[in-house]
Order: structure tokens, then C-alpha cells, then sequence
């Protein structure tokens, strides 16, 4: 009787881009602790093995239902043996000695507390470790030299590491689409990143911008949003021009991952609020990622921006290993026919690449 219930997974595509990937899936423990071994690799600068263990969570994610045995599993694609230890241990004992360890050893605990400053990367956390550092208040005591997006992440910090909710996106969406209307009429804003792929809730607001007529978006932002008269609303701003040029040739493959060279502003903005943190004060601070793409880039930037970061790793690594091709937020290049591959809609992007379209819910790799 047991046996109707299991799982029987002899086959799954290799890359996460070639799967459907939802929100929600059934073995949530199971990722949760191979996703707490790949943020500890990454903090301890492996690269690799973090990739390792972000690929073993993704295949699971993607199972057709719960894995009771690690029989279930043939041999799949991107498991591999120190995954397969960890799965084991917790489909046998309810939790994997090893990650409870990790959780908490004072590094992974003080890594996670300064990687979650906004502008603090694991260089920096790391660095700050080894010079003693463990807590927010030490960084003030000790005058730890900051940047000003550091700053601004430390005096925000309670703020930013609360979840931004799906109907305060739309609202900051809604209050953006009004500012850049009354600068260019016609111009549009569009909610990407986690909330564009289904998320409840997320750690900030992914904002797209673009104009139907081609040039007409440039310098948008630091007109209508970001040097707006409206200081009250910014709280943190900083601002980047667009660097990018078709003339360049495209970057190859396998090069920096996931930068673009769009307009841009990474902001903290001041939302209010009625109940929830920050009641008490009447508003809190929520981190908004603005981006500004021409129309003819916008499907490119579309898909870039909606994530996941592990989603898109994956079709920038197939699109370069299977089929010779450089993809980024900006374009699609062919190596073998010397061409870029223009298109009007993400699913025009898959096509091109010759995979089958999956909608921003099923990118949840
Ligand atoms: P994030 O906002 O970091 O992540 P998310 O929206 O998936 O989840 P959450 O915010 O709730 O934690 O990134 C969204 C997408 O933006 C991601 O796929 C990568 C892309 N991105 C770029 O393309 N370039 C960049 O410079 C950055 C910072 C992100
Ligand atoms: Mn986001
Ligand atoms: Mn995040
Ligand atoms: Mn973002």
C-alpha cells in the first residue's frame, strides 16, 4: 500500500530552464537545509560547492511530489554524493547534523547578520568577522568605516529585513506609474522580480520601466523618480546611467552572471503604513529596485529581472553550452551566425533558444 505513494523519478531535465519550477513544493525541509549548506558555502567564498548544493535544492523543487526515500530518486542530474548524505540524514532522522552545526556556528550566525545589511556582501561580512566584528552594535562602536548605502542599510535594517508584502509592491508600483506618467506620458511600469513569479512577500520591490517609443525612456528615472523634489518619499537613492551599447561585442558566456548595464536606482523608500512594524511611526522603509530598459531590450530585461537567480544562471548556461548562444538582460547573441536574435515577448526569447516557454510561476528554480 505504502509503495502507491512513492515516488519513482528515473529522469529529470538537467537544466533548471528545461523544468517547471512552482512556489510551492513538497519538500520544503529537504531544500530549506541543502539551501542553508549553499549560503554557508558561499559565506566561506566556495563558489563551487554552493552552486552544488543550489542545483541538488532546485532538482528537488521541481519533483512531481514528497520524497520519502532517497531510492525514490534515480540518478538524477545535479544530486550529488554530499547532497544525497544530507537528504538522507533528514529523510531518516528529521534533521542533518551537519547543517544544524552550521546554523549555529558564530560565523554562519554573524555572516547572516551582515549579509543582511543593505550594501554588505560576503567580502565585507567576512572581513568584519575576521576582524572581530559580531554585532550591529559593534559596527557603531567601533566606527567601522561604512559606505552611505551601508549607512542607510544599518539605520534601516529592522525595516528592510521585514518582508515587503504583495500589496505594498503593487502599491509603490502603482505610486511610481503616476510619478513617471506625469514626466512622459505613455510610459510603463512593471512589477518583476519575486512577485512577478507568484511570491507572497519578498525582500524588496523590482520595478521595470520602459517607453513604447525607443529612446524616449532614457534619463527617466533621475527625472521623474529618483532626483524628484519629493525627498520625503526617497530615503536612500543611488543612481546609475545606462552603460550599455550594441556596439561592444557581447560578453562571453560564463562571464559575470547576472550584471546589466541599465539606467538604474537602488532606493529605500518611505511607505506608510497603518498597522504592521513601523505602525507605531506611521511608516516604514522598504528597499525598491527601479530599472529602465528601451523597448527593444525590454523582453530581455523582463526575463532577466524575474529571476530566479538559479532560473536564470541556468538559461544563460544553457543558451551559451547548448546552443552557442550569449544571453543577458539586454540581448541575444548567436555565435554561429554572427547575429543578435532580436524579440518582442519572453516567450519570442524561448523560442529563439529553442526551449519550451515556462511562465514566471514556474521559474521558482
Ligand atoms: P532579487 O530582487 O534579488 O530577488 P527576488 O526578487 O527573486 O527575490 P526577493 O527580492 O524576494 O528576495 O533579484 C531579482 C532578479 O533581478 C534576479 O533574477 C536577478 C536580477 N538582477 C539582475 O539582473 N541584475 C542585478 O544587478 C540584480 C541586483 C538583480
Ligand atoms: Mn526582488
Ligand atoms: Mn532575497
Ligand atoms: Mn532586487
Amino acid at each position: 500500500i505504502e509503495s502507491r505513494h512513492r515516488l519513482r523519478v528515473s529522469w529529470m531535465a538537467p537544466y533548471a530552464c528545461q523544468r517547471r519550477t512552482p512556489l510551492l513544493h513538497s519538500n520544503q525541509p529537504l531544500t530549506e537545509v541543502l539551501e542553508t549548506l549553499a549560503e554557508e558555502a558561499s559565506f566561506s567564498g566556495s563558489e563551487g560547492r554552493s552552486l552544488a548544493f543550489t542545483r541538488a535544492a532546485s532538482v528537488l523543487k521541481a519533483l512531481p511530489g514528497r520524497l520519502s526515500a532517497l531510492e525514490e530518486l534515480g540518478p538524477l542530474p545535479g544530486i550529488g554524493e554530499h547532497s544525497r548524505r544530507v537528504i538522507q540524514d533528514v529523510l531518516e532522522d528529521g534533521v542533518s547534523v551537519e547543517v544544524e552545526r552550521v546554523k549555529l556556528s558564530e560565523r554562519y550566525r554573524t555572516m547572516k547578520l551582515f549579509t543582511r545589511i543593505f550594501g554588505v556582501g560576503v567580502r565585507t561580512a567576512s572581513r568584519w568577522y575576521q576582524e572581530g566584528l559580531r554585532t550591529l552594535v559593534d559596527l557603531q562602536e567601533r566606527n567601522t568605516k561604512l559606505t552611505r548605502q551601508q549607512q542607510a542599510g544599518l539605520r534601516h535594517y529592522e525595516d528592510l529585513n521585514t518582508p515587503v508584502e504583495r500589496g505594498e509592491a503593487e502599491f509603490i508600483g502603482q505610486m511610481v506609474q503616476e510619478a513617471v506618467q506625469r514626466f512622459l506620458p505613455g510610459a510603463s511600469v512593471t512589477l518583476a522580480g519575486g512577485f512577478r513569479r507568484g511570491k507572497p512577500h519578498g525582500h524588496d520591490i523590482d520595478l521595470l520601466l520602459t517607453h513604447p517609443e525607443a529612446g524616449r525612456e532614457a534619463g527617466l528615472l533621475s527625472r521623474a523618480v529618483c532626483l524628484s523634489p519629493d525627498q520625503g518619499l526617497i530615503l536612500y537613492q543611488h543612481s546609475q546611467e545606462n552603460s550599455f551599447t550594441l556596439h561592444e561585442s557581447p560578453e562571453a558566456p560564463g562571464g559575470r552572471d547576472l550584471l546589466d548595464r541599465f539606467e538604474r536606482c537602488f532606493s529605500i523608500f518611505r511607505l506608510e503604513v497603518r498597522g504592521g512594524p513601523g505602525a507605531a511611526r506611521g511608516w516604514k522603509a522598504v528597499r525598491v529596485d527601479l530599472v529602465v530598459a528601451p523597448v527593444s531590450q525590454f523582453p530581455f530585461a523582463l526575463l532577466g529581472w524575474t529571476g530566479s537567480r538559479h532560473f536564470e544562471r541556468e538559461l544563460r548556461r544553457f543558451a551559451g553550452h547548448e546552443r552557442k548562444m550569449v544571453l543577458n538582460s539586454h540581448t541575444l547573441y548567436d555565435t554561429r551566425r554572427n547575429l543578435f536574435l532580436p524579440a518582442a515577448s519572453e516567450e519570442e526569447i524561448f523560442q529563439h533558444l529553442g526551449l519550451e516557454y515556462v511562465p514566471p510561476a514556474q521559474r521558482n528554480a
